[in-house]
This record gives structure tokens, C-alpha cells and sequence, in this order.
């Protein structure tokens, strides 16, 4: 029985990954990023473009901007969302071309 969960456990850390890059889209328009921010275009804030080829090849990046939007500092809009769900929206402004 507890073998049984742990490999549940297990497939279940294994299908979350793809899973949240691919919802990474939809998390960052039901946290209404894109009220403020555009992929390609400077709206309110920078498009996720340029802040992607600010950040390029910096290991504290990742790090830095998710403690900005969980805190408000360093951003206008404090962000409410689970580590686990910054984390993805972090990585998906990263990762914008
Ligand atoms: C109320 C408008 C608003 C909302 C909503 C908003 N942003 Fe921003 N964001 C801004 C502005 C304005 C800046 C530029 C701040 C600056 O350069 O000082 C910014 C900057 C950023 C930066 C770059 C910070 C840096 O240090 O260069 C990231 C990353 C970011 N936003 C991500 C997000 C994400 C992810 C969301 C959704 C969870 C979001 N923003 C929602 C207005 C907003």
C-alpha cells in the first residue's frame, strides 16, 4: 500500500513538469500579467521579450524576480500565487522570445 502511493507520488512529479510549462501560458493570463505586460510589445510594464533579454545568462534571475513579485518590491503589482506557480511564471518570462 505505501509503495503503491510512493509510485503515484512519483508519477505524479513526473507528469508535472511538461504539464506546468505547458499551462505556464494560461497562468500568467489568469494571474493578469497580461494586463499589464505583452510577449512582444511594452505595454505597461516590459514585454516579457526584453525582460528575458535583460536577464539572459543570469543565474540569480530566476531567484530575484520571483522574490520581487511575491513581495511587491521591485515590482508595482504584488502577485498572489503559490511558490510553485511564481516559479512557472518566472521561468515563462525567462524563457519569452
Ligand atoms: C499593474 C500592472 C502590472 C501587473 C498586473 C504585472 N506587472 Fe510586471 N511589471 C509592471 C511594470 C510597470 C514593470 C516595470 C517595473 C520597473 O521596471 O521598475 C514590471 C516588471 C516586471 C518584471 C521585470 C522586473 C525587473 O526587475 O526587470 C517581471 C519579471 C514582471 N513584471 C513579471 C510579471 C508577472 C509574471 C506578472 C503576473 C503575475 C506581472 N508582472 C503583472 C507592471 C505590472
Amino acid at each position: 500500500m505505501k509503495s503503491t502511493v510512493l509510485v503515484m507520488v512519483a508519477a505524479g512529479m513526473f507528469i508535472a513538469g511538461p504539464v506546468a510549462a505547458q499551462s505556464a501560458a494560461d497562468l500568467v493570463k489568469s494571474k493578469n500579467c497580461m494586463g499589464c505586460h505583452d510577449l512582444e510589445k511594452k505595454k505597461v510594464g516590459p514585454a516579457f521579450k526584453d525582460i528575458a533579454a535583460k536577464y539572459k545568462g543570469n543565474k540569480e534571475a530566476e531567484a530575484k524576480l520571483t522574490a520581487a513579485l511575491k513581495s511587491g518590491k521591485g515590482h508595482p503589482a504584488k502577485v498572489a500565487a503559490t511558490d510553485a506557480e511564481l516559479k512557472t511564471l518566472v521561468q515563462y518570462v525567462l524563457s519569452a522570445k
